[in-house]
């Protein structure tokens, strides 16, 4: 249906990083924070159930804006434990938008490094259910 019902803020401005910092606990230091938004209202929604497709299309954006940043030789890093209301507050014209995700965009530092579970998978068994 192409409606295309999310947004995004792209956030650079010294103060409301700043401000920022006090409705999330995961603060990195990011020089740009790619606030992921969607509205309910203008989203599809599957007839059989009534389910809203918002949600999973400012998933696909925020998964498709990190794999874009990751090719520009940037690192990215997605956060979703932030007060959406403080943070709604910060930025403009959020009525009416769900705030789903908080993509933080910058060059990591020297020091960071994967955590031990970065490379950790539940078994491809497990994972996928072959139906032939
Ligand atoms: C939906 C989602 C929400 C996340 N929320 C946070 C968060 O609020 N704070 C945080 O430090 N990491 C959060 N993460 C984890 C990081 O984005 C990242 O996945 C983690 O640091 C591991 O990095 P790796 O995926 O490169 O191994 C979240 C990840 C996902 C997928």
């Amino acid at each position: 249906m192409n409606k295309q019902p999310v947004h995004v803020w792209a956030v650079t401005n010294p103060s409301t990083l700043e401000s920022i910092k006090g409705v999330t606990r995961s603060n990195y230091g990011a020089p740009v924070l790619l606030v992921v938004g969607c509205r309910p209202a203008d989203a599809w929604v599957r007839r059989y159930d009534a389910k809203n497709g918002a949600e999973v299309d400012a998933a696909i954006v925020s998964t498709y804006l990190m794999l874009a940043a990751e090719n520009e030789g940037l690192a990215t890093l997605w956060v979703g434990s932030f007060d959406p209301a403080g943070l709604a507050e910060l930025l403009p014209g959020t009525e009416g938008y769900e705030l789903v995700a908080m993509i933080n965009v910058g060059y990591p530092s020297e020091e960071s490094a994967p955590s031990a579970k970065h490379g950790t998978r539940i078994p491809m068994g497990e994972f996928v259910t072959r139906v032939d």
